[in-house]
């Protein structure tokens, strides 16, 4: 894992658009794994500010959500549907046939999961997959325990994820109590991995992915096994990581700021 040290949720933000507008012009007809969440939407808004600015186009690019929240339509406010087009696919010029998101209102989710990881596999696999981080090491939706091997499946929402998400809701009993996510065995097949961290809300996690050894207990140390994953944490972040440690990220950052910004 390369770790990408920066000052804030705006620099995060910046070199992560920087390293999917690159993936994007590199292969105009990528395949896009995005999130959802506050962490994103920093990157989303400097994607369309590109997009605008120096005419990176998405004309060809397919995207697929890691996840969506069960029993909500996509229509509602809430609904991760609802989140990307807000915050990015109404914004660039994205063919909306090429978007994909888990369908929350499913009757059968056995088929529905399966039906996810056909269209991934028929994409030819995530060239790029973005991912947040749960207080409790959740990447996509997979709470803790969720075994490494596990593809697109249902899962019932730990209440720190119900209790982190109420901000976006009237009040706790409007959080959905499960949602639809890729697994994480989904996730690995991922030819490239981003994942995003910000905030003091996420250092003791964060501390913890960096320094612990792999555990299904943690499910974000499972990208230890990844061999092209970047990590992106801003100074907040990272305030449990020691020193030494940090400075260790300094070639990261030279490597990252040589190949995905010098380049651009
Ligand atoms: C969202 C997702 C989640 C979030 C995570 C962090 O699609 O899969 O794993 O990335 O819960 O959420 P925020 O960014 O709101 O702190």
């Amino acid at each position: 894992m390369k770790v990408v040290a920066v000052r804030n949720f705006e620099e995060m933000s910046q070199l992560a658009a920087a390293m999917i507008s690159h993936q994007v012009k590199e292969k105009p007809n990528s395949v896009l794994g995005l999130a959802t969440g506050g962490t994103v939407v920093g990157t989303y808004k400097e994607l369309i500010k590109d997009h605008e600015q120096n005419k990176t186009s998405y004309e060809n690019i397919h995207t697929v959500n890691l996840d969506e929240y069960l029993g909500i339509d996509r229509n509602h406010p809430n609904s991760y549907y609802h989140f990307m087009m807000e915050n990015l696919f109404s914004h660039i010029n994205i063919n909306q046939e090429n978007t994909h998101i888990p369908n929350g209102l499913a009757t059968n989710y056995e088929e529905e999961s399966q039906k996810y990881e056909q269209v991934i596999s028929d994409l030819g696999g995530v060239d790029l997959q973005l991912l947040g981080i749960g207080v409790n090491g959740h990447i996509g939706f997979n709470e803790p325990g969720t075994p490494f091997d596990s593809a697109t499946h249902v899962v019932e929402l730990e209440e720190s994820t119900r209790q982190a998400n109420k901000r976006f809701f009237n009040s706790i009993e409007e959080v959905p109590t499960h949602a639809v996510t890729m697994g994480i065995a989904t996730i690995m097949k991922s030819n490239k991995i981003l994942l995003l961290v910000s905030g003091k809300t996420k250092a003791e996690i964060l501390e913890k992915v960096i320094n612990e050894g792999i555990t299904e207990t943690i499910p974000a140390t499972v990208l230890k096994n990844h061999p092209d994953v970047t990590i992106i944490a801003d100074e907040e972040a990272l305030s449990l990581v020691d020193d030494e440690k940090k400075r260790e990220f300094d070639r990261d950052k030279e490597e990252f700021t040589r190949t995905y910004l010098l380049s651009n």
